[in-house]
This record gives structure tokens, C-alpha cells and sequence, in this order.
């Protein structure tokens, strides 16, 4: 290819293509350059940088990429490899044997041997014919460039990661200090299994679930897991390194499993990438980094990859698995059983006929009809991105609420609201071929998440979907309790005053650091049932005192605060009585 006149080498063309993102901004690109190769303002203006990417996608569109799903092939671009290569190097420089069990186009390998000056020994496997030649003619051109470098004994095998006999070569290499580097698969099994897919292992279930956890989706893993896992299984008695390129999810699993696996990790590192700017993909992912032959350590430090900003520490603490070491330490002591049972709002999986709008007193359903129903079983609604203010008694939405318990008959509706119930029955095609099962052999229109509960005045209530840890205490309209989805999670109270101390409570700084102690940032679903369950509102309560409270909450009354003291020393069983 040529640019501007001027022949590209392959090597400088498989650069610009690996890094055509950053041409979108020329500076960018430039500080890249400069870091490879000390080229100060490679491209003067961003026309020039443009026109370069328009010739490599001109270039791209014409050699059709096979499709590499199965593979998970996110290639490490150059510029990260030799930035992972360079933070190893500093951490031991002394690296003797290297490997990477899938080494793709060989970056990895390359930044490596330009960079440690002992190897003896390199081993590479990759699956992909055509990667496999990449490498060896990039190690081949390396060296060809740089004759006079030290060369290792070097093997480039064409091989499966899941075959391939890694405990034989741990052996061998026993007495060499090593390096495991790379990048496995991002890919999970169940991923592989919807494209039929045969790139698994033989033994997929490797973590030893039961039956039950590996058909409810705990056995779901990535493979990237399965491979990180055989390499610690098989070198975690070598001095040296440990270094992969993995997703969040299974860094946190690793050190999870650290309290039974036991794994030789010491300093463990966690430095986050952006997966987005490096591979083009939206995955939490970072680059995992552990010391080997150490004593197993079940925490992580995490940091940011360009920064080295520290973030936090976490893995196993006080034998709880927790997000930030340092703020659990400081609010563990309310980490317990809630006095108050939390539930998740109403579920009825019809929001077309089921949610309301009310435009000038009128009622109009998500079909964009008007529909004429009494007022009765009509109430607002909060959904999750409702939920953002301290306070609310005000909704965009409505929902009809047909039972007042799970599995009440709904024959009453025809009779005390006919209009209701022609309405419900008029679409009753959308009832009907709601998926879940759990409304099989129902009554017609039934609900879930519904219970006395759901009709309590006022609710403390936060989202289950969002990663604020804030609640919000809505109250009722026009005497009316409004009700939640179901992603939302509430407790409700009859009685304003015990609603705002139980507000004052969750909200407080000592329970704001509890949870954001136990819940991981970048974990789907965190804020959930479990999680708020822990919240012992009898310590959160003992840990302010009266004069403090009544700061936030100028009309607290004394009588009110020892209310509120009897019903958290109840017993746990006791309330969920109440509801
Ligand atoms: C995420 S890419 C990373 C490649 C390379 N390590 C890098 O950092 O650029 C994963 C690589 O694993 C290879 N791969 C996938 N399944 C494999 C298997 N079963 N055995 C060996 N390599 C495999 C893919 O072809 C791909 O090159």
C-alpha cells in the first residue's frame, strides 16, 4: 500500500492498522509514535492522519476477515502488548522462559523479546494456521533487523490451548523463571454453545459446580477462565510472572475461588484498560498480574493501567468477599441480618395493556389507546429510572393492580369493576401469551411481587438496575400508595416518621460506605435482595445518636426515636410477620 507517494512497509501498514483508531485523532497517533519509535509530530495536520485511515479501510475492505467469533480473537494491539511487557519487565527483569498458550498474531511475543534479555526459552501456541505464520515470520523479520540480539530457543506451535500438554512443559521449564503472558479467548461456553461451536474443553465443568449451579448458569465460563485457570494449576510453583489480559468478571472469580484453590498468587494486581480504545469492544477487562511461587494471598489491588491510580483493594476480608478492604473495615459493623425484609416490586410482564399514562384525567395504555377504567385498582408507578431524588410522591406512570396477594382470584374485578375487567379482558391474547412460566395455571391477570407489603403509605426504594446506592422515600398521592417495578427493591412503613428514620438510616455515610464496600462497581445486577438484606438497621441505628439525626430531620420527635429503637430490636422473623 502507498500513502502519499510513499511505499508503507507491512510492518509500519499492520501498525497503522492495529492502532486506525487512534488516527481519528492525530495527536493521538502521534504520542503513540512516539512512544514506539521517538518520532516527534509524525502527521502535522489531522487531514494527514485522515487520509491514512482512508487508505487502510480502502485497503481492509478488500481481504474479507473470516468469521472469528469462536475464537474470541481480540488481538492486543502493539502499543498495549509492549506497555504489558514494559510493567512486567519492572516488576522482574529477569525472565528466563516465556510463554503464551494462544498467542494469536504474536505481539505479545514480540514485545516480550524486545524487551527481556534472558530468555532461553519461548513457547507460543495458537490455534489459527494463519496467526501461527504471522508469528513466526514477525519473529523471523525481528530478528533479521536485529542480528546481533541473543536469540532463544523459540517454538511456534500449531496447537490447541485445550490438548495441548502444558503440565509436560511445566516440567521441563521447572527450573526457569517464567513468564505466562497473554491474551485467551474472550468468548464463554454458553456463547460458543448458541454458534455450535467445538472450541470448549474437554472438561467444561472445571469449577465443579453441581448439577443444579451449572443448569442455572453458574457452570457458564469464559474461556479465557478455563485457560487462566490451567496455567496456575500447572505454574504456580515456578518463580515468575503471571500476566493475562482478562475480563473483570473473571479476575473477580479468581479471587474468589483463591479461598479454596489456594492458588500460589502473592501481589496480586488488577490494573484496569480501556477494552473500548484497545480492542473496540464495550467488556470491562484489565490485565491481571501475579507474582507466582508466593504465598496465596486472597485479596487484589486494583488500579488504572495509564494512570496507576490506585482504586481499591479488595477479595476476602473478615471472611466476607468484599469490594473495598478499607471501607468494609470502616462499616463492617453493619454488615448483618435487616430487620426489615426488602422486596422487589410488582412483576407483570405486560406492560402494553398493564401500564398507563394519564393525559388530561385520561387514561391511555402503551398501545396508545384511551381506555376507560374506575379509578380503583389504578395506582402510580416508580420504575428504576424513576428513582434518582431523596424524595418523591409524584409518577409519569400508572399500573392496574389486579390482586392485593399472589395467586388471588381476580373473578372479583367483573363484578366491583366491570369497566376494569372488560378492559383486561378485551386483551386478554396479551395475558395469555405471557412467556414465564410462572404465570401457568394462574387466575387471569395475575400479578407477581405483590403483598400487603406492596400497599404500605411509604417506601424506602433504590433500583436494582442502576449502581447509585442512594434511596429515595416515596410517599403517597392523593392518599394512594404508588408502587414499584420489579427493578426496583423496597421496604415500606405505615408510618411516616419510622419511613424517614429508616431513610435517614440507609442513607447515612456509615451504611453508604457498607454497601459500596460490598458491591462490586462493574458487576451486573449488584443492588439486589441479598446484598440489602445485610444491612443490620439495628447497628446503623446505634451508631448515631438522637441530637444527630434530628439535624437532618428537624421534626424528629424523641417518642418517634425509641419507636423506631423497639421495632429494629425485634426479631427478624417477627417483621417479615408484619408483612
Ligand atoms: C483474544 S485473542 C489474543 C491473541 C494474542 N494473545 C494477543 O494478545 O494478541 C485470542 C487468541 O486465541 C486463539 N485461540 C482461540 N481458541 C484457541 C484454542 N483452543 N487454542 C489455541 N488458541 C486459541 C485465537 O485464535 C486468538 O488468536
Amino acid at each position: 500500500m502507498t500513502y502519499l507517494e510513499a511505499h508503507l512497509t507491512n510492518r509500519a501498514l499492520t501498525f497503522f492498522i492495529e492502532n486506525q483508531n487512534s488516527l481519528q485523532n492525530y495527536l493521538e497517533i502521534n504520542s503513540i509514535i512516539n512512544e514506539v519509535s521517538g518520532l516527534n509530530n509524525f502527521f502535522d495536520t489531522q487531514e494527514e492522519a485522515t487520509e491514512l485511515l482512508t487508505e487502510i479501510r480502502i485497503n481492509q475492505s478488500i481481504v474479507s476477515e473470516p468469521d472469528r467469533r469462536e475464537y474470541g480473537d481480540f488481538q492486543t494491539n502493539k502499543t498495549l502488548a509492549f506497555q504489558v511487557a514494559k510493567y512486567v519487565l519492572n516488576k522482574d527483569a529477569n525472565i528466563e522462559f516465556l510463554l503464551e498458550p494462544t498467542c494469536g498474531k504474536g505481539n505479545f511475543l514480540i514485545a516480550c523479546l524486545s524487551q527481556f534479555k534472558n530468555l532461553k526459552k519461548v513457547v507460543g501456541v495458537e490455534i489459527y494456521k494463519p496467526y501461527v505464520w504471522k508469528t513466526k515470520f514477525e519473529i523471523l523479520t525481528y530478528y533479521l533487523a536485529n542480528p546481533t540480539f541473543a536469540k532463544p530457543e523459540i517454538y511456534i506451535i500449531h496447537g490447541n490451548a485445550f490438548e495441548f500438554d502444558y503440565s509436560a512443559l511445566a516440567k521441563s521449564t521447572r527450573n526457569l523463571k517464567t513468564l505466562v503472558i497473554g491474551n485467551p479467548p474472550w468468548v464463554t461456553n454458553s456463547e460458543l454453545g448458541s454458534i455450535d461451536s467445538k472450541n470448549l474443553p474437554v472438561k467444561s465443568n472445571f469449577k465443579k459446580h453441581n448439577g443444579l449451579d451449572a443448569m442455572t448458569g453458574k457452570g457458564n465460563f469464559d474461556i479465557g477462565e478455563f485457560i487462566s485457570y490451567t496455567m496456575l494449576k500447572c505454574f504456580e510453583k515456578h518463580d515468575g510472572i503471571f500476566s493475562f489480559l482478562i475480563k473483570n468478571s473473571v479476575v473477580k472469580n479468581i479471587i474468589h475461588d483463591q479461598k479454596i484453590n489456594q492458588f500460589r498468587l502473592g501481589h496480586i494486581e488488577k490494573l484496569n484498560i480501556d477494552s473500548k480504545k484497545e480492542f473496540n469492544v464495550s467488556v470491562n477487562a484489565c490485565l491481571f498480574l501475579s507474582k507466582l511461587n508466593s504465598e496465596p494471598e486472597l485479596i487484589c489491588k486494583e488500579y488504572d493501567f495509564y494512570t496507576h491510580e490506585m482504586l481499591t483493594t479488595f477479595g476476602w476480608y473478615k471472611d466476607k468477599f468484599v469490594y473495598s478492604v478499607q471501607d468494609y473495615d470502616e462499616s463492617s459493623i453493619v454488615d448483618g441480618k435487616s430487620t426489615f425484609v426488602w422486596r422487589s416490586g410488582v412483576k407483570h410482564d405486560c406492560s402494553k395493556v398493564m401500564e398507563l399514562d394519564q393525559v388530561n384525567g385520561h387514561f391511555i395504555n402503551a398501545l396508545g389507546v384511551e381506555v376507560n377504567l374506575e379509578n380503583n385498582l389504578v395506582y402510580g408507578l416508580l420504575k428504576s429510572s424513576d428513582l434518582k431524588g431523596d424524595k418523591t410522591n409524584s409518577f409519569r406512570k400508572l399500573t392496574i393492580i389486579t390482586q392485593n396477594k399472589i395467586g388471588q382470584e381476580t373473578s372479583y374485578i367483573k363484578t366491583q369493576f366491570p369497566k376494569t375487567y372488560k378492559y383486561l379482558d378485551s386483551h386478554r391474547e396479551f395475558f395469555n401469551t405471557r412467556k414465564s412460566s410462572i404465570y401457568k395455571d394462574k387466575p387471569s391477570f395475575s400479578i407477581f411481587g405483590i403483598g400487603k407489603y406492596s400497599f404500605s403509605n411509604y417506601k424506602i426504594a433504590i433500583s436494582g438496575l442502576y449502581k447509585s446506592t442512594h434511596f429515595t422515600l416515596v410517599s403517597p398521592k392523593d392518599s394512594k400508595p404508588i408502587m414499584l417495578d420489579d427493578t426496583c427493591y423496597f421496604i415500606g412503613f405505615d408510618d411516616l416518621k419510622m419511613a424517614e428514620i429508616a431513610h435517614y438510616l440507609v442513607n447515612s455515610e456509615l451504611v453508604q460506605k457498607f454497601l459500596k464496600s460490598i458491591i462490586f462497581s462493574d458487576s451486573k445486577r449488584s443492588i439486589n435482595k441479598d446484598t440489602l438484606m445485610r444491612i443490620d438497621f439495628q447497628k446503623a441505628f446505634e451508631s448515631v445518636d438522637f441530637e444527630k439525626a434530628k439535624r437532618k430531620l428537624k421534626e424528629l420527635k424523641i417518642e418517634d426515636w425509641e419507636a423506631f429503637a423497639e421495632m429494629v430490636k425485634e426479631d427478624v422473623t417477627e417483621q417479615m410477620t408484619l408483612f
